[in-house]
Parts: structure tokens; C-alpha cells; sequence
């Protein structure tokens, strides 16, 4: 494997920006800092770095690729979703593994397993126990015994299909808990989330600008503290998923101050994206039809404030696109459009250009929120998300100089709409490395299908 000699760059480390020099060889990295001289070997390829910071690749920790839902699978593949992650900076992915009704953990896994290896970049998968039994429980082992599995997912909403009621919740975490593996939840009041929608569907109410109607900040904020003190009660250490309100928010940075083992993940469009959204004429609501939903600017600004504070550690994308033809399902009925939106190229441009270049957040918090946060909460540190060395080679040439606009027209991701159509970017990857192999170059992806591994996790560590 060749080596890359990365010369004057500016190094982001969580821990601060040094100037200086990278050498990559045999697919790690293998110095850093100061000035290095290039291996005398040939096979050295020498980037000038100078003007550009040098990140680790990034984390995502949530993404939903060919996620299968009544309205057929989300748009991305595994394929195009994790071409679309490495255009935009992002090297490694986590992606879920939900059963179907009566399937196993460890069957649903392999299935999900067999599908991800088209992926281009590198990927891990957290397990959703969707019911309660011995069975489960003996299931939960062996996913971290034998798979590397450690990270398992919760949904407090969706009790129709795959939520938990509290009962089974508390087993899950016990479970958990026993195996030293962590818990995401979503969290929402699923009952009182069913409830509202009924209610406006009686009332007539059924165009996209009802879906926040139906699931205002209290639901999110209730099943937050719910989720806390089941954390607590078990000893579970617990990763609430996509935070959207600023009580949670708040609530989820003080048990985090008081010692509860507890970590928190924001996305991009919960900072950037407002609630007017589901006014657009017509069904384009539909587009921004998440759960859950888009907030009022004071959440986006306290969010802003906890990710810099360090309330919130990790920006996730929960990436999950659905086409225009699949968000129709829910023309006469906002609770039958497919919930999800796009975000898995977007993520780094997005946080660089509104959080860095407008002064919210430094360099090293927004390299410890996109990469070295996610890495270390689900047990890939110090193999990913950070310039170390021996460290795995996922390596961001970031050009802060280059300016563009999204737009669904330009994007790699498969989705017909953005929902950031127009949104002005500063910054973008010139290089990207994927264990020392180019992975893009100017623009293009290089890597063919099936480059991406599959990643054994070890134990997260939630605290810094
Ligand atoms: O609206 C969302 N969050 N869609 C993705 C699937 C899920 O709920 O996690
Ligand atoms: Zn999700």
C-alpha cells in the first residue's frame, strides 16, 4: 500500500491545531507533527497541505441506508449512501439493524451484514431489540460477544411496530447494563404522540403542517427524563439520540454533570432548520417531515449553545431520504409520510460552515462533535475519529477556501429534494483517505463498492 506525505497543514485535534506534517503508510497513520521528510521510497505521494486543516475522517453515528418502510426502502442504498458520506468528509457510518416481527437479533443482523458490504466506507451496526424475552436477552450477548455489537437501539415512539413499552425498555437496559454495552434511545411519547394524531385526523387536520402538532417539545422532553431515570434505575449508560429541544437539552447536560453516564447526539437539520417549514404551500412540507420535528429558533440557538458547552457530544444525521413518490403515501394523511431526511454529504460542510466559520463552535469542537466524540461513545477510539498515531488513515483535506451551494440537483445522496435547497457552504474536502486508500479526490469518488469493513466495536466510554 502506498504512502502520503502530507505536508504544512493544519492539523485539528480535539485537543487543539498544530501546524505541521502527516505521513500515512500501510493504510495507518504512521507520524505527525513537525516536519517530516517524505519516505525515500517512490511510492510516497507528497499533498501540499498548506492552506488546508487536516481532520480525521468523520463519524457518523446515526444513519438509516435502505432502511425497508411501508413506503419502500429509504432512497439511499448502501452503496450510494456511504458514496455520498465519503463526498462529504465522512468515513465511517452506524447504521441499525431492525427485525423484522419474529426474527431474531443475530439473524436480522446477518441479513443487514450481507447488505452493507456494497458499502465504500468504513461501517459498524447498533442492534434494535424490538420486543422483550429470554431469548432477547441471550441475543443481546451474543451480538457483543460475537459481532462487536456494542451499542443497542430503543424507540420510546413507533409502539405500533417497533417501540418498547416502558416494561420491556427497563429489560432491555438491564441487559444492557449486565453486558457494559449502551443503549440509544429515541425518545419520544409514543402514546401520547398516537394519541395527537388521532385527534387531529378526527379534526380534519392532515397536511404536513400538523406532523409537529403532533408531537410537541413535551413529548420529546417527558420520554428524555423517562429515559434518564430508567438509566439511572438500571445503571445503563445511555445515548439519547437526535435531541431537538432545548429542556432536553439542558436536562441531558446536568445528568451528564452529575455523573450519570449519559451522552447526546444533535443533527444538522434541528440546528439550521425551523418548524416553518411544514407552512411550504402545497405538500412540500412533506420533505421536512422528521421525527421529531423542526423547533422554534430559541431550541436551535440552546442547541447550538450545548454543543459547544458540551451538553450535546455528538451531530449524527440520522440520515434517511425518502424521493418525493415516497412522501406522497401521506397526501391526505401527514401520518403516513415516510419520516426521515437526507444529511450524510451535508453533515461536515453544514457544521464547518454555520458552526465554525460563524464563531459557534472552534475547530477542535467541531473534529470532537463530528468524529472524536461518536468514535469514542460507540468504542472506535482511538481507531477512528482522531490523528493519531496508529491510528486507522481516514484522513479530511479540508479546503476552508472552497464555497458552494446545496442543492438536490449537485448531490451524490439518492433524493430528489434537499431540504438545505439553496444553503450557501464554505469548506469542503479537497482529499479524503479511507485507510490510506484515496477515497476522493477533487469532487470524485474513487473507491469501488464493497471498500467499506465492517467495523468490531469495543466498549464506548462516554465521558471525555
Ligand atoms: O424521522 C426519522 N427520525 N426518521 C428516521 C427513522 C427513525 O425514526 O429513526
Ligand atoms: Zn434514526
Amino acid at each position: 500500500m502506498s504512502s502520503v506525505l502530507f505536508k504544512n497543514g493544519d492539523l485539528v485535534t480535539p485537543a487543539g491545531v498544530l501546524q505541521g506534517d502527516l505521513l500515512v503508510r500501510g493504510g495507518k497513520i504512521a507520524a505527525l507533527g513537525g516536519e517530516l521528510e517524505a519516505a525515500a521510497d517512490a511510492e510516497t505521494r507528497v499533498v501540499d497541505a498548506s492552506g488546508c486543516y487536516i481532520l480525521p475522517g468523520g463519524v457518523d453515528p446515526h444513519v438509516h441506508l435502505e432502511l425497508p418502510t411501508p413506503a419502500g426502502p429509504s432512497a439511499d442504498d448502501f452503496e450510494s449512501g456511504s458514496r455520498a458520506a465519503l463526498a462529504g468528509g465522512t468515513t465511517t457510518v452506524l447504521d441499525f439493524v431492525t427485525p423484522e416481527p419474529g426474527q431474531g437479533l443475530l439473524e436480522a443482523l446477518q441479513l443487514r451484514r450481507a447488505a452493507a458490504k456494497r458499502a465504500l466506507c468504513d461501517y459498524g451496526l447498533h442492534v434494535t431489540p424490538t420486543r422483550w424475552d429470554d431469548a432477547v436477552a441471550d441475543e443481546m450477548r451474543r451480538c457483543v460477544a460475537e459481532e462487536g455489537v456494542t451499542s443497542f437501539k430503543a424507540y420510546m415512539a413507533y409502539k405500533e411496530t417497533i417501540g418498547l413499552e416502558d416494561r420491556d425498555l427497563l429489560a432491555v437496559m438491564d441487559a444492557a447494563a449486565k453486558l457494559d454495552a449502551l443503549v440509544t434511545v429515541h425518545c419520544e411519547h409514543g402514546d401520547a404522540v398516537a394519541y395527537l394524531q388521532r385527534k387531529l385526523l378526527a379534526e380534519g387536520k392532515t397536511a404536513p403542517r400538523y406532523h409537529p402538532a403532533a408531537r410537541p417539545p413535551e413529548t420529546e422532553i417527558e420520554a428524555v427524563g423517562r429515559a434518564l431515570l430508567f438509566a439511572r434505575l438500571t445503571g445503563c449508560a445511555l445515548y439519547v439520540v437526535h435531541v431537538s429541544t432545548e429542556i432536553a437539552a439542558v436536562a441531558l447536560g446536568e445528568a451528564r454533570r452529575s455523573g450519570q453516564a449519559v451522552a447526546a447526539e444533535t443533527c444538522p437539520h434541528y440546528l439550521l432548520l425551523g418548524e416553518e417549514e411544514y407552512d411550504r404551500p402545497g405538500f412540500e412540507g412533506a420533505a421536512y417531515v422528521m421525527s421529531p420535528p423542526l423547533r422554534p429558533e430559541e431550541d436551535r440557538n440552546a442547541l447550538w449553545e450545548a454543543l459547544r458547552a458540551g451538553g450535546i457530544q455528538a451531530v449524527g444525521t440520522d440520515h434517511c431520504p425518502f424521493d418525493r413518490r415516497q412522501k406522497e403515501r401521506g397526501r391526505v394523511d401527514f401520518t403516513r409520510i415516510p419520516n426521515g431526511v437526507p444529511g450524510i454529504e451535508d453533515r461536515l460542510k453544514l457544521l464547518y460552515t454555520y458552526g465554525v466559520a460563524q464563531g459557534r463552535l472552534s475547530l477542535p469542537e467541531f473534529v470532537e462533535r463530528t468524529a472524536t466524540g461518536p468514535a469514542r461513545i460507540f468504542g472506535l477510539y482511538p481507531r477512528k475519529g482522531i490523528l493519531a498515531v496508529g491510528s486507522d488513515a481516514d484522513v479530511v483535506l479540508w479546503d476552508p477556501e472552497v464555497e458552494g451551494v446545496l442543492s438536490a440537483g449537485t448531490q451524490l445522496q439518492r433524493c430528489d429534494t434537499s431540504i438545505y435547497e439553496g444553503f450557501r457552504t464554505e469548506g469542503a474536502p479537497r482529499l479524503v483517505l479511507l485507510r490510506g486508500r484515496v477515497a476522493v479526490e477533487e469532487g470524485r469518488v474513487l473507491l469501488e463498492p464493497g471498500a467499506g469493513e465492517y467495523l468490531h466495536r469495543s466498549r464506548g466510554v462516554l465521558s471525555l
